[in-house]
């Protein structure tokens, strides 16, 4: 039998470069050795974009057409719409009847999120995301879950959730295994790379703003003419280099050490390599804007085994709570 992974992300736009690095690669190469689940978790962007609701179908669209483009084989991988499984709703409420107000108010990406939009009285709904959390990744019983750095707070609390539940209830959800992958810088070498704050390269940006935003990158500050020597350690265009254009970063390390390189020649390189790495992406994505009926059945078919699952797991969790009342 094989393993099953689950992850996913709010439906907020368009997939960026950092979605790609943090998750979306993993999951295209593993997504045949394991039983893969993709949650578009459009209940979560509920919890930020109650008030703005009118965004939501095209969005979920967007980052069901970019997950298809990066490569996720719909015939192998489960893509589906987290408010369409009712089953993740009632194990959220299940599960929140044992998670302490102050785990939730100390988690620190709610602290940093909450910071960030300005909250000081939060929402009932987006302090207990977490706890919906971790419903998207019990409902199916997920061993693995590869995320970026900033979901570690919450895979910790799913664990908790998991541990938690079977010592109360007896042995029913199976406790994950986070798959931290690092974040993506932004180019301007600060924050992660975001939607809000920035430079984000999207998955489908055409090629020349995809030369225009690495042109704009942050370089080694202390370099001011071209033949000054470089320093490629403080550099944010040298760590996109080892991420995205590895066969080169080596000789590059060496000449731009020596000042044998110039940031705008050294730029081009980069945005070259995006380029040819984006091109097969483009291609596919202008594909399915073309052909949004398959994207639905895709995601309709998804959510239908999703359901399937989760109701066994539902069944499970109510027998073990004692609230099946009528067998
Ligand atoms: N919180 C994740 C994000 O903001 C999205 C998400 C929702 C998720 N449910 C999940 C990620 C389950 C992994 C597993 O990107």
């Amino acid at each position: 039998m094989k393993k099953t992974i689950l992850t996913g992300d709010r439906p907020t736009g368009k997939l960026h470069l950092g979605h790609y690095v943090g998750s979306l690669q993993s999951r295209v190469a593993l997504q045949h050795e394991y039983d893969t689940f993709i949650i578009i978790a459009d209940v979560q962007a509920l919890t930020t974009n109650w008030d703005n609701p009118d965004q939501l179908a095209g969005d979920l669209h967007e980052v069901a057409m970019d997950y298809l483009a990066v490569g996720i084989d719909p015939s192998v991988a489960t893509i589906f719409v987290q408010s369409m499984v009712p089953q993740i709703a009632e194990l959220t409420i299940f599960y929140s009847m044992f998670v302490p107000v102050n785990v939730l108010r100390h988690n620190p990406t709610i602290k940093t999120e909450a910071a960030q939009k300005g909250y000081n009285d939060m929402n009932y709904g987006f302090l207990g995301y977490p706890v919906s959390q971790a419903a998207d990744i019990t409902f199916c019983k997920a061993h693995l879950v590869p995320v970026g750095k900033d979901q570690a707070p919450h895979l910790e609390l799913t664990r908790q959730i998991a541990r938690r539940f079977n010592s109360l209830y007896g042995e029913v959800l199976v406790e994950p295994d986070a798959m931290i992958q690092p974040l993506l810088k932004d180019l301007d070498g600060n924050t992660k790379m975001s939607k809000s704050i920035g430079i984000a390269i999207y998955l489908s940006e055409p090629a020349d703003e995809v030369l225009r935003k690495v042109k704009t990158a942050v370089t080694d500050p202390a370099r001011i003419r071209k033949d000054d020597p470089g320093h490629p350690k403080v550099c944010t265009v040298f760590a996109y280099q080892k991420e995205f254009n590895k066969s080169f970063a080596p000789e590059l390390e060496k000449i731009c050490k020596k000042g044998e390189i110039g940031c705008v020649e050294c730029k081009k390189r980069l945005a070259a390599a995006l380029n040819e790495m984006l091109e097969p992406i483009r291609e596919k994505r202008t594909y399915y804007e073309s052909h949004l009926d398959e994207v639905d059945d895709i995601l309709q078919a998804g959510t239908q085994r999703a359901i399937s699952v989760g109701a066994q797991t539902l069944a499970e969790v109510k027998e073990a709570m004692k609230i099946d009342y009528f067998g």
